[in-house]
C-alpha cells in the first residue's frame, strides 16, 4: 500500500471563537478517516467546501501533524515523525498547488524553483535534471531563464508539476490544480497529469470538485462531509451506483458529459 490511513483526527484551535483570556477551544476537522490507498491508483477525494479534503490532503503529506490515529506511508508510520526522519520521505510524496502563483517564488527564475528542492535533497546536476523535467511538463528549455509573471496560467501549473516530479516521487497529492484556470488549459494541465501518472509510475490523490474529472481520471473515489468519509469506492462503483444520500446528491447537481470524451 501506499498509503494506509486509521482513524484519523485532526483538531485545530478556533481563533474565531477564542476568548480573550484563555485558550481557544478546538474545533474537529477531521474526525476519524480510514482508507488503503494501493499504490500506482488514482485516489479521487470530493465533497463539499470545508469538508476536510485539503486538511486530510496535507496531513497525508505531513504539512499537519494528525491529532489521533495512523498515517502509514509504504508501511511506515508517518503520523507523528520529526522532520529529521520525515526529510528523505518528504521527496517521495509531493504535493502540486491550487495556486501556483502564490506557490513559486517571483523573484526566481523557473530554472532555479525547480532545482531548489533537488539541491535541498542534495542532488547533483540540478540545472540539468530542471530543464530535463521542463520538457517532460511540455515547455520549452528556454523557460529555465523566464520569471513565474511571463507564463500563462497553465505554464505556471506546468512548473508546479516539473517542480513536483523532478523529485522523482512516488506519490503525489494534487489539490484543486485546475480551478483557476480555463477550461482548455484545464483540459491540458489534466491530459499531462494523467499521462505522468501512468508514464511514471504515479500513486495519486486528487482532490476536485469537478466530478466528471474525477469520473475520467481516478480508480477510487472518497466522498467526505464534515470531516467524515461518508462513501469510498471504485469509480465506476460510485458513479453508477452511489449508496450513500450525500453522495447521490452531489452527483445529482452535476452535469456529466460523455465520459469518453476527454476532459471537456
Ligand atoms: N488553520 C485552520 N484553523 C481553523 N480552522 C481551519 C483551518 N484550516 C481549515 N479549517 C477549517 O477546517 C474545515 C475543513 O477545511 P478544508 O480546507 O480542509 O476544507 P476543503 O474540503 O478543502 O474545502 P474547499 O473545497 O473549500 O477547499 C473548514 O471548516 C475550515 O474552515
Ligand atoms: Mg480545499
Amino acid at each position: 500500500m501506499m498509503y494506509e490511513v486509521r482513524d484519523l483526527q485532526l483538531s485545530l484551535p478556533d481563533m474565531v471563537r477564542k476568548p480573550l483570556l484563555g485558550p481557544a477551544p478546538k474545533i474537529d476537522i477531521l474526525k476519524g478517516i480510514s482508507f488503503d490507498l494501493p499504490k500506482k491508483s488514482v485516489l479521487g477525494i470530493v465533497g463539499g467546501s470545508g469538508s476536510g479534503k485539503s486538511t486530510l490532503g496535507r496531513t497525508m503529506v505531513r504539512l499537519l501533524e494528525p491529532s489521533a490515529g495512523h498515517i502509514k506511508f509504504d508501511g511506515q508510520d508517518v503520523s507523528h515523525m520529526g522532520e529529521e526522519k520525515l526529510r528523505p520521505l518528504r521527496r517521495r510524496f509531493q504535493m502540486i498547488f491550487q495556486d501556483p502563483m502564490s506557490s513559486l517564488n517571483p523573484r526566481q527564475r523557473i530554472g532555479r524553483i525547480i532545482a531548489a528542492p533537488l539541491e535541498l535533497h542534495g542532488w547533483d546536476n540540478v540545472a540539468q535534471r530542471a530543464i530535463e523535467a521542463l520538457v517532460m511538463v511540455g515547455l520549452p528549455e528556454s523557460f529555465a531563464k523566464r520569471y513565474p509573471h511571463e507564463l500563462s496560467g497553465g505554464q505556471r501549473q506546468r512548473v508546479g508539476i516539473a517542480r513536483a516530479i523532478a523529485l522523482q516521487p512516488e506519490f503525489i497529492l494534487a489539490d484543486e490544480i485546475v480551478s483557476g484556470l480555463d477550461v482548455s488549459s484545464q483540459a491540458q494541465v489534466l491530459i499531462l497529469l494523467e499521462d505522468l501518472v501512468r508514464e511514471l509510475d504515479l500513486t495519486l490523490a486528487f482532490v476536485s470538485h469537478d466530478l466528471s474529472v474525477v469520473r475520467r481520471l481516478c480508480d477510487q473515489v472518497i466522498v467526505m462531509r464534515e470531516g467524515l468519509i461518508v462513501e469510498n469506492a471504485p469509480t465506476a462503483t460510485l458513479f453508477t451506483s452511489p449508496q450513500d444520500d450525500y453522495t447521490k446528491e452531489l452527483l445529482a447537481a452535476i452535469p456529466l458529459p460523455d465520459p469518453d470524451q476527454p476532459f471537456n
